[in-house]
């Protein structure tokens, strides 16, 4: 009797923290001061690339796309944004209505989120750098199709090969899947540390499902604990 319920206020306990994970610092900031005891991140060295004016340039090279049919329903192309030499690059899906107005990457309401997780993280937005496997919003919001994403892998892949983050964080399956080119569900891609040619890759859920499933954000969280531990402890 007892028993069961120390089990059921436990169990009330974690659903109500689990609610509240990203919500804001009362619960996130202890929590990382006592697991992480971590401070800054190390500050993006100095390159000796321009790294800024190659992503432009590529950019400005791309940003007319027609290689699939998005590219003629979208109303602006997504490109990426964040820190071009940033050490952490998060890979989304695709962009939503409010990114396809905007024409920035997660600025929606699951953008907001992810906000809160790179914050959680202690980073700020415009320390790393966030992108999507495709540039332009699939109509009402579909999952893209497998030719607009092999259309797009080239952007991506440059994108990589400019910025040379130090660690990836792939935001659910379709990004996962197409940075990785492996067919598996989430669930067995996640936990797994994955490599884009020689670069450590750690999948998460997508901010988006978080909205709807609130009882993922733990999951998540130790997710993006375990990435943020990886990348301290590399070798600079
Ligand atoms: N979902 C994504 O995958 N990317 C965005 O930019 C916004 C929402």
């Amino acid at each position: 009797m007892e028993a069961d319920r120390a089990q059921l206020l436990n169990q009330a306990r974690r659903y109500l923290e689990d609610l509240r994970l990203f919500e804001g610092g009362e619960f996130i900031a202890p929590v990382l001061q006592q697991e992480e005891q971590g401070g800054d991140p190390a500050p993006a060295l100095p390159s000796a690339r321009d790294q800024a004016g190659e992503l432009e340039a590529f950019r400005l090279q791309i940003c007319e796309c027609t290689r699939c049919p998005l590219g003629q329903t979208r109303q602006r192309f997504v490109f990426g944004d964040g820190d071009p030499g940033a050490g952490i690059l998060f890979v989304g899906e695709g962009p939503g209505e409010e990114e396809d107005r905007q024409g920035l990457p997660f600025v929606g309401a699951a953008g907001q989120l992810l906000t809160k997780i790179i914050e959680a993280m202690k980073m700020q937005r415009s320390q790393v750098y966030i992108c999507n496997a495709v540039k332009c919003r699939p109509p009402g919001n579909r999952t893209p199709a497998p030719e607009e994403l092999a259309a797009c892998a080239p952007y991506l892949e440059r994108q990589i090969e400019i910025i040379q983050p130090r660690i990836i964080c792939a935001l659910g399956r379709t990004a996962a899947q197409a940075l990785l080119q492996i067919n598996s569900p989430l669930g067995a891609l996640r936990g797994r540390l994955h490599q884009y040619r020689g670069i450590p890759v750690v999948v998460t859920y997508h901010p988006a499902a978080l909205l709807r499933h609130a009882e993922w954000k733990r999951q998540t969280w130790e997710d993006v604990k375990w990435l943020r531990r990886e990348y301290d402890g590399m070798e600079l």
